[in-house]
């Protein structure tokens, strides 16, 4: 996903010798999902892809969850998130169940490292920072407010250009994918979609590295870490070419659908997952009709748990909310505008809101480091005035 690409060498026809120039075979990797029925890449390897020198176990990568207590409104300040360590290290699970988990990420170094996740795709949204996503796909430049989306069983490493970065990280056993109703029967986003192919930014300088040595891989699968030490660098690839290969879209090239009156959440969607999807919230002209209420209404998501990651701008209809906080609207009750938020928002014309929204299908639970970064006091927020 989400189109054919290749990079590098590869030979004419797939599954026939394809010869180094000292005349030895490239070692050909079909890579595929689903038991090869879904997407897949085939990859070119100068080494023999199974090598692996030294397996160790390096414990759970399970995420704990503690009681919810009563359903209410929660809101967390990730703003105050523990800093250090590179991207993988650095990152605290705060929300998730069975379909999806949501974390931060605030590191101060770059991976000296490689990580392969086996069980899910990862999608790292940049809100801060800069630097180059290497994987054996190639290399990525990324920036603020891309959105760097890693499929299954990609080896991978973030070098940083920043001394520090922020991350908001969401993780799946599933595909991520353009939103469905966006595409056409071949696959290729449609005109009304609020972002094209030309949009998706795809791995462009490949390096091929034959040094041999010792090369570590935390591979994440089965819920554990497994540390494997290769005896040549994961980055062997001479050239490759599929539909299995990580990708960029940045937040700020989503196209904001706009109306006469308010328009839905759907709207903002930006990707799909199983039981969830991502949107985003990009600044925009307001509804222009002349009687028009540019905040939402107050809204029952009826089975679906809301969770809003703010990156930037003035979050209109929210109060008491900062930068870098995150809100949990789980379903059970409704939720809006707090008081005077609507009135507030009356003959506006547009807001600069940047934010990244997770809808998810069944309820997420909590872990002990969101509870060390709970607002308590958010629930109570539309409690002010006479309550008309
Ligand atoms: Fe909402």
């Amino acid at each position: 996903m989400p189109f054919y690409h290749k990079l590098g060498d590869i030979p004419h026809k797939r599954h026939t010798q394809f010869r180094k120039p000292d005349g030895g075979l490239y070692r050909e990797e079909v890579m595929g999902l689903e038991g090869f029925s879904s997407i897949e890449s085939i990859l070119y390897h100068h080494f023999l892809p199974p090598r692996v020198k030294q397996v160790d176990d390096l414990g759970s990568a399970k995420s704990e969850y503690v009681d919810f207590g009563p359903i209410r409104h929660r809101a967390f300040a990730t703003g105050g998130a523990p800093t250090g360590g590179d991207p993988v290290e650095a990152r605290r699970m705060l929300l998730g169940n069975n379909d999806v988990t949501l974390g931060v990420s605030r590191p101060t170094k770059s991976m000296d490292y490689f990580y392969r996740n086996a069980q899910a795709y990862e999608t790292w949204f940049v809100h801060e920072g800069s630097g180059t996503f290497k994987s054996q796909f190639g290399n990525l430049l990324f920036y603020e407010g891309d959105y760097i989306v890693i499929p299954f069983g990609t080896t991978w490493q973030i070098k940083l250009d920043t001394d520090q970065a922020r991350f908001f990280v969401i993780e799946n056993p599933s595909q991520i994918e353009p939103p469905r109703r966006y595409r056409n029967e071949y696959g290729q986003l449609m005109e009304h979609s609020p972002y094209t192919e030309r949009d998706i930014r795809t791995p462009e300088e490949l390096e091929t590295h034959t040094e041999r040595g010792e090369f570590e891989v935390h591979v994440k699968v089965r819920d554990r870490i497994s540390r494997h030490v290769l005896d040549h660098h994961p980055f062997d690839v001479v050239g490759w070419d599929g539909y299995l290969y990580p990708w960029i879209f940045s937040i700020h090239d989503f196209e904001p659908i706009t109306g006469r009156v308010h328009q839905p959440p759907p709207v903002h969607q930006t990707f799909q997952g199983r039981n969830f999807v991502v949107c985003s919230f990009v600044p925009r002209l307001f509804d222009y009709h002349p009687e028009g209420i540019p905040a939402p209404y107050s809204h029952s998501n009826v089975n679906s748990d809301e969770v809003i990651y703010y990156c930037d701008g003035n979050f209109m209809s929210r109060k008491g909310i900062n930068q870098y906080d995150i809100t949990l609207h789980p379903y059970g009750l409704p939720h809006g505008p707090q008081p005077g938020a609507t009135e507030a928002s009356i003959g506006k014309e547009k807001t600069e809101e940047l934010a990244v929204m997770v809808d998810t299908f069944y309820p997420l639970q909590l872990t002990a480091a969101a509870l060390e970064l709970e607002k308590p006091e958010y629930m109570a927020s539309w409690l002010e005035g006479d309550g008309e």
